[in-house]
């Protein structure tokens, strides 16, 4: 049986990474230089390398604004002519996911993370690395169509022709709402799918659909399930969260869920789906 951990419960590692936080924000000094050692990678299949740039530091600053610096004064600490860091990135605002990165080792989005909370002294390092699922596009850009292939694996849709008028549509309780309001908060960023051991980097798009699917899918999975229109593709979903790197190829080690910046209960939305999997799998067996 999975159980229910959430990383917003208060004794959670990301309680003590909160206040570790706090902390360093508290102390962090106005006008520092700080190093940033940043994975390098020149293109698809080129060997990568690690550059040092010293960034002065307003308080406040977060990641993006310091790749800003960077690319416009692109010098090694060293003093060596380097190249502008390329990076993805789209809202700015933690909604988009675009600018997802490993940032001192963990996996975030780079335009909400703050500078004072990690490198609060003058000389302090952060190290910046792209995610390792997912291919190399150029130094911390990667490219993320699996995660929106996945999404179309499990049909993470609602069905509707949207070209004309339908009428209201059928009634929902506000507990369920509540429910699925927390689900449509994932952003597709791709953090739950860096820190799962049963995902793992796959640059052959043939193998995608028998590889594990991925926590963001099952979740949305559920989802759409849950809507009441939506679920009119359910089965259509269950039958391929039961097939190859569906639902059972998770490994329970819940790392997904300690991740996700949205807080959202991927574990429980494994486990719902696991349930209906199964139930799915008699209904199959005796209609068969
Ligand atoms: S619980 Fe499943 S989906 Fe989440 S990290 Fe573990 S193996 Fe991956
Ligand atoms: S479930 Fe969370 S970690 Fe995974 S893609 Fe969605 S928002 Fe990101
Ligand atoms: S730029 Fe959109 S989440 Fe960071």
């Amino acid at each position: 049986m999975i159980s229910t951990f959430t990383n917003t419960d208060a004794n959670s590692p990301l309680a003590a990474e909160l206040a570790q936080r706090m902390a360093n924000r508290k102390m962090a000094k106005e006008g520092r230089t700080i190093i940033f050692r940043i994975k390098r990678c020149d293109g698809p299949g080129k060997p990568s390398r690690w550059e040092d740039f010293k960034v002065p530091v307003p308080k406040n600053a977060n990641v993006i604004s310091c790749l800003q610096y960077i690319a416009a004064n692109p010098v090694t600490a060293q003093g060596q002519q380097s190249t502008p860091v390329v990076w993805d990135s789209g809202c700015l605002e933690e909604v988009c996911g675009a600018c997802t990165m490993v940032i001192n080792g963990k996996v975030r989005q780079s335009c909400s993370c703050l500078i004072d909370d990690y490198a609060p002294g003058e000389g302090d390092v952060m190290t910046l690395e792209p995610m390792s699922k997912f291919p190399v596009i150029r130094d911390l850009w990667v490219d993320r169509e699996r995660v929106f292939h996945n999404l179309k694996r499990v049909k993470a849709w609602v069905p509707i022709d949207g070209t004309y008028y339908l009428g209201g549509g059928p009634k929902e309780s506000p507990q369920k709402q509540e429910t699925r309001y927390k689900l449509s908060e994932c952003m597709s960023c791709g953090c739950c799918l860096e820190a799962c051991p049963q995902f793992n980097l796959e640059e052959n798009k043939n193998e995608w659909d028998s590889a594990f699917i991925g926590a963001h899918a099952i979740s949305q999975a559920r989802l759409f399930n849950e809507h009441e229109t939506g679920k009119q593709l359910k089965d259509d979903r269950l039958d391929v969260l039961m097939g190859p790197g569906g639902v059972n190829d998770c490994g329970n080690a819940q790392n997904c869920v300690k991740v996700c910046p949205k807080h959202i209960p991927l574990t429980e939305s494994i486990a719902a789906i696991g349930r209906a999997v199964t139930v799915r799998a008699f209904t199959r067996f005796f209609k068969d």
